[in-house]
């Protein structure tokens, strides 16, 4: 039987003051299934991207299996899918019932090989790719976060597909996926790598056991970090009210006010606002390393504007959009205060179209029935895709958002501070997504369209996001495929279906 053996690999990015492996040691089946966990950034795509050999590591890892790898980069999306596909396998024409055989059991219409790639649905492109990664039966297949984008049937699909198979590693943070497909777990923690036969209950049972006696052990330690957390956040508070009043001051002002001499002041209020965060952080940072494995996070806010609100934000009636053979369902709906309104429906049928259509933004669609919102809204729009670029400190000032506002929220999610710096491009998948979301946390605004916020986030942080709208309820259009989120926010849903 097939292993693989890392052993004593070590491994760091360039800029990386730390290892971020260190002589690591791990032995796996190739029968295995599977489930590879750990907070953002901890290293997941990293350790599959050494597993094919694409990194310098210092140690060695052992195997003779052939590693496949999803998701498979498409140099050209407008080629027919059945050529992405011959590109990518090196099938010949004669061999290609093999990749008809996996799409069937994905249920996908074989008719999409003969479509070009860019035009396929989220959920139809990662089906497809993940057919070429099974094509090869005696494969050790490395899946990374296949689930993102994927609507419930689909996830379902694609679940009941990896049951099918086996000897393949799958990153993912949806629990009830993982629980479906997996017998091992590795899981990458804070300050070791461990290995757990079961599936993600399972593994976080034992989890939480080792937690319970570590924080025996430590417990007043994590007493001294909620303290210090209690602090910052007070500060940020006060520091938030000041900078809203110099805002307000820069804005309303019309009498004759020395600006420059405010400008000054609060600009040295913040300085040392932050010098004093600094501190804190610093404090907190030396304390959880003292904390082998537990993960001590605050909660975390929006800047939720609650003031002079309508009753009514939106409303939308009888809507449908249309462009070429596209149409989304007719729909009608009511956003009012407090209330947060999930749109719900499969891959493709048009959610964040209609977004786009009521923020007004631009598009090719044209509109039936109304939209109507209600005057001077403030509103923050986080998009499904993590599209941003450059750095945290230039996106923040883009926006107008304080970045130091922007840098206490990304702490609060569990970001690591030598990031502050980095550009977002470097940054792994959910790194990315947190600077998107504390971006959006820290904008002050009154109405939130938030597109999947939770694709690539952690359990954790899943769980903060959850917990922050529950305890403020703001106003807040939400998509997304988390059953666990739709069930816990939402006050309304507007189901989408043709
Ligand atoms: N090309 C790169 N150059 C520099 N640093 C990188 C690069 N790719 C990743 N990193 C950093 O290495 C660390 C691990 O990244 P990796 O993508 O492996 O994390 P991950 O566990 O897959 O996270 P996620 O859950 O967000 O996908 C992160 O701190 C990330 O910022
Ligand atoms: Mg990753």
């Amino acid at each position: 039987m097939g292993t693989i053996q890392i052993e004593n690999v070590s491994f760091k990015y360039d800029q990386m003051m730390d290892n971020l492996f260190d002589s690591l040691n791990l032995k796996i089946d190739e029968s295995w299934k599977l489930g590879l966990i750990g907070r953002n950034g901890r290293g997941k795509t990293t350790l599959l991207k050494m597993l094919l050999g694409q990194l310098k590591y210092s140690g060695q890892i052992v195997s003779n299996l052939n590693f496949y790898y999803y998701p498979q980069t498409v140099v050209n999306k407008d080629l027919l899918t059945v050529d992405v596909v011959k590109e990518i396998t090196q099938l010949e024409d004669y061999d290609l019932w093999k990749i008809e055989v996996e799409l069937d059991k994905l249920k996908v219409d074989q008719n999409v090989l003969q479509q070009q790639f860019s035009t396929l649905s989220p959920g139809e492109r990662t089906k497809v790719l993940l057919a070429i990664l099974f094509i090869d039966e005696s494969g050790f297949q490395l899946i990374d976060e296949p689930t993102n984008h994927l609507d419930i049937e689909g996830r379902q699909i694609v679940a009941e597909y990896l049951k099918s198979k086996k000897g393949f590693i799958v990153i993912s943070h949806d629990k009830s996926f993982l629980n479906q497909v997996i017998d091992h777990v590795i899981s990458i923690n804070r300050s070791d790598v461990s290995v757990y036969k079961g599936n993600f209950d399972t593994w976080q049972t034992q989890w939480e056991l080792q937690n319970q006696t570590e924080a025996a052990e430590k417990e007043q330690l994590q007493k001294d970090i909620s303290r210090l957390h209690e602090t910052a956040v007070k500060r940020e508070n006060w520091s938030r009210q000041t900078e809203a009043h110099k805002n307000r001051k820069q804005y309303h002002e019309k009498v004759h006010l020395d600006k420059g001499f405010i400008g000054t002041k609060a600009a040295k209020m913040m300085k040392k606002a932050k010098t004093a965060e600094n501190r804190v952080n610093s404090a907190i940072d030396e304390k959880k390393t003292l904390l082998k494995n537990i993960e001590v996070e605050a909660p975390i806010q929006l800047n939720y504007e609650k003031k002079n609100h309508p009753d009514l934000f939106v409303q939308v009636e009888n809507l449908t959009l249309r462009h070429n053979d596209i149409v989304t369902p007719e729909v009608s709906f009511e956003v009012k205060r407090n209330h947060v309104v999930a749109l719900v429906g499969p891959n493709g049928i048009g959610k964040t179209t209609i977004f786009r259509q009521i923020l007004g933004l631009s598009q090719p669609f044209t509109q039936e029935g109304s939209i109507r919102m209600a005057n001077n809204l403030k509103i923050s729009y986080l998009r499904q895709d993590n599209e941003l670029e450059g750095t945290i400190r230039q996106l923040a000032e883009r926006k107008q958002i304080s970045p130091e506002l922007v840098f206490s929220n990304l702490r609060k999610l569990g970001f690591e501070r030598y990031l502050f710096d980095q550009p977002v491009e470097k940054m792994s998948q959910g790194q990315r997504r947190k600077v998107a979301l504390a971006l959006s946390l820290s904008e002050s605004a009154n109405l939130y369209f938030w597109d999947e916020p939770l694709n690539y986030l952690d359990v954790i942080t899943r769980q903060q996001i959850i917990e922050a709208i529950q305890k403020q309820r703001p106003t807040m259009l939400l998509i997304d495929h988390d059953q666990d989120l739709i069930d816990a926010v939402s006050s309304v849903k507007v189901k989408l279906h043709h």
